[in-house]
């Protein structure tokens, strides 16, 4: 069974992945700097001491999700943002280079980094233009896996994911968590324009597809997403719905930074690594509100 080491192992997806990973028997390894991190090495993927956990470690395969993913952080902290993300990548894809890993898997954005302006669903041959700082710097990180890779001779993949959700127990950030603590707490959640749309794709497709990917590298970026755009106000009145409240949002102003609508087409994942999600919305909300009895 391969050695994979993850980064960002207790986050949302990390988390989600080393579960699966360690249930279907593989050799996990795993870094995370969060306060609470139970991983194996508790690091900053920035410091230079990575190639040493590397180099003791000698993984065969590399994912890495450690990431600063917060939209309007960036803003507030770019350069922070660019540390972590630009940084901090390029210092594990350095240590992973130094260990000859076979194979290194960089979970991109496919939210933040497209051209807003591209025909939907986004296709990943579409034009780089980030609204932000999080998704230049999202986009600096794969530019140096792909040149750094290529130089070096690893098979790299880059997979760009839309909204990832999943049981709000198990995440607590993104708009479905958001919605469900407003109606909770029965305050009106705020919805930046109208006609925002999001494309939803449940974790545990997101999971699968990360799986798929190993014995199936790239050497390019694949969207791993629904491929459906969602308005996010028609998905509010769905949560409101399962939840049984009756609050109104508030409509507000879209936010700076912010792309306005967004769909990732999947055609190239079912093409390259055989993935296709399978959980719809509203089975993928069921699960994420736990509702199941
Ligand atoms: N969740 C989504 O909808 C989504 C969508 C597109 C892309 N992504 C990408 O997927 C990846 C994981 O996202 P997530 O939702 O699990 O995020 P998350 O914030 O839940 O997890 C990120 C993890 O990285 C760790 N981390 C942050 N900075 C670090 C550092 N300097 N050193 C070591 N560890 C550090 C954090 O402690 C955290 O556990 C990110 O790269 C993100 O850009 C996520």
């Amino acid at each position: 069974m391969q050695k994979v080491l993850i980064t960002g192992s207790e986050g949302f997806i990390g988390k989600a992945l080393a579960r699966g990973l360690n249930s279907a028997g593989y050799d996990v390894v795993t870094i995370d700097n969060s306060e609470s991190s139970k991983s194996t090495y508790k690091s900053d993927i920035k410091d230079r001491k990575i190639l040493e956990i590397f180099s003791k470690e000698k993984p065969d395969l590399v994912i890495h999700l450690a990431a600063q993913i917060d939209v309007m952080q960036s803003f507030k902290d770019p350069i922070e943002d660019l540390g972590i993300n630009g940084i901090g990548t390029l210092n594990i894809l350095q240590a992973a280079i130094a260990s000859k890993v076979s194979h290194f898997i960089y979970i991109n954005s496919g939210g933040a980094i497209y051209d807003p302006l591209s025909e939907l669903p986004i296709v990943e041959s579409a034009g780089i233009r980030p609204l932000s700082p999080y998704g230049i710097s999202k986009f600096i990180g794969e530019s140096y896996v792909r040149i750094l890779c290529e130089e070096n001779g690893i098979r790299w993949s880059s997979l760009g994911l839309s909204n990832c959700y999943g049981p709000i127990s198990e995440n607590r950030k993104g708009v479905i968590y958001k919605f469900v603590e407003g109606l909770s707490r029965k305050e009106s959640p705020v919805i930046y324009g109208e006609d925002m749309t999001r494309d939803f794709i449940y974790i545990d497709d997101v999971i699968d597809a990360i799986t798929k990917t190993f014995d199936r590298p790239s050497n390019c970026r694949i969207n791993i997403s629904s491929g459906l755009e969602t308005n996010i106000l028609q998905l509010f009145l769905k949560i409101r719905e399962l939840l049984g409240s009756k609050i109104e949002p508030i409509i507000a102003k879209p936010r700076f930074g912010e792309i306005q609508r967004n769909s990732l087409s999947n055609s190239l994942a079912l093409e390259i690594i055989g993935w296709r999600p399978i959980t719809s919305l509203d089975e993928g909300l069921i699960k994420a509100l736990e509702l199941e009895s």
